[in-house]
């Protein structure tokens, strides 16, 4: 079992680059089996989370070539339209599969995805936006089924904006005769990379970014080269490191647009904030004050970074309100947090935070984004804090303690001798 330990108190300073998005990696690698021809992916991130959709893709029958952070995917030979439970339960994003499987092949069964455990996250407004196309879904233990029965161009409204919902239907609508308008569709950046990958490669989708997505079927894909976005969250995560050791960062190779909640959000706490075209500073500040923060979908602040962001208001003298508003089971880095010495009230869906001094203990990393809020509360805390479960740090960080190194802190990665 590998810790990390993290030594408190150093400033960061200097630059870090970030990598392409894990959450728009994902559903862009499902798209590809879409297309019988050669797909290439450039700035895909070197993550356990693409590994896992990697051998989901080849349990199908695609071949794939990982050169760094480029994949090469040949979906030419896929003979097999099932996901096993092994794969889906490792990661939620598996479910994408289903929207692909059925879109190109009119027929899918994907088990019930498991991931971060971060509230029931149920795949029902999935299952009726492929009804609604006409595709029939039924229900096996531990898995979805489904055929294509009369497939056709579509309005759907979703319930709520749901990220994955959204992608699903998209994948599952490429070619279905006629048009489809998915209303009420969310808006994050990561739909908007996986409709110019799936345009790209002949597909005829308009609308992606806004609430309503309208898409034209077209009968075939082709092969192409894609390079995926920036990750708002990895840049996120770095913008906040900085800010909490009052330190000054260059975070390099983003898209500004992308962090605006979180520039918003770190400026009102008085972290200062200079951006340059594909670029942002963050100079930490002595006086910071205290924030409420609302998550939101995009463009709302991200539940992506609200661990992250209630590790420093931990640190951030006054009270300061977080609300999560997405998941409904989102507080568990709050318990190790007050290992750490924090005052954090919850109230259902409400954190009320009494910001003071944090002190490093061991803590273990209950999901992706809790993992990233320890490392960020061990660089402000006092001493030294311990972080285990790295398996969940490492479905989403790439090398993430190197990283950190670089810009200055006291942060190793050590095996430890499981008992
Ligand atoms: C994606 C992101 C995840 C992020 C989340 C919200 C990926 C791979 N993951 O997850 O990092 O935290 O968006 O920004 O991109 N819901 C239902 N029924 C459904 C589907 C969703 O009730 O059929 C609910 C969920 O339980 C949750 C909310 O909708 O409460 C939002 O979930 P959703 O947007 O679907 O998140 P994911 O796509 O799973």
């Amino acid at each position: 079992m590998d810790i990390l330990r993290v030594m408190g108190g150093h400033r960061l300073k200097g630059s870090v680059n970030i990598n392409g998005s894990k959450n728009a990696a994902l559903p862009i690698m499902a798209a590809s089996l879409m297309s019988s021809g050669e797909v290439i992916l450039n700035d895909v991130p070197e993550l356990e989370d693409i590994s896992v959709m990697i051998r989901a893709l080849e349990s199908l029958g695609a071949h794939i070539k990982r050169e760094g952070h480029t994949l090469i995917i040949d979906s030419s030979h896929i003979h097999r339209f099932q996901v096993d439970e092994s794969i889906a339960r490792r990661m939620r994003a598996s479910n994408l599969l289903m929207g692909a499987l059925l879109g190109r092949f009119g027929q899918a069964r994907v088990a019930y995805p498991g991931g971060c455990a971060i509230g029931s996250r149920p795949m029902d407004i999935h299952i009726k936006g492929f009804q609604r196309l006409g595709y029939d879904i039924s229900d096996l233990p531990g898995y979805m089924d489904g055929r294509a029965n009369q497939v056709n161009g579509r309005e759907i409204m979703l319930d709520i904006p749901s990220v994955g919902a959204t992608e699903n239907i998209m994948m599952a609508a490429v070619f279905a005769p006629g048009q489809t308008l998915l209303r009420n569709a969310a808006r994050e950046p990561e739909i908007v990379d996986l409709q110019n990958f799936l345009n790209r490669m002949g597909a005829r989708i308009r609308g992606a970014g806004l609430d309503c997505i309208r898409i034209d079927g077209v009968k075939t894909l082709r092969g192409t080269e894609h390079s995926v976005i920036s990750d708002r969250i990895e840049a996120g995560t770095f913008m906040v490191a900085a800010a909490l050791t009052r330190g000054d960062v260059w975070v390099e190779n983003v898209i500004l647009e992308h962090l605006q909640p979180v520039i918003a959000k770190l400026g009102e706490t008085g972290a200062e904030i200079m951006t340059r075209p594909g670029r942002v500073r963050v100079i930490g500040n002595r006086n910071y004050s205290a924030t409420d923060i609302k998550t939101m979908p995009y463009p709302g602040f991200p539940t992506d970074m609200q661990a992250q962001m209630m590790s420093f208001l931990c640190m951030t003298p006054g009270t300061s309100v977080i609300v999560e508003n997405i998941f409904e089971n989102r507080f568990m880095h709050v318990q190790e947090l007050r290992r750490m010495g924090a005052e954090i009230k919850i109230e259902g869906r409400v954190a009320i935070i009494s910001g003071g001094k944090l002190k490093g203990a061991a803590v273990e990393a209950s999901d992706l984004r809790a993992g990233a809020a320890l490392i960020l509360a061990g660089l402000g805390a006092e001493g030294e804090t311990r972080i285990s479960r790295l398996d969940h740090l490492d479905r989403g960080y790439e090398r993430i303690h190197e990283r950190f190194q670089a810009l200055g802190a006291d942060i190793v990665r050590e095996r430890t001798v499981d008992n």
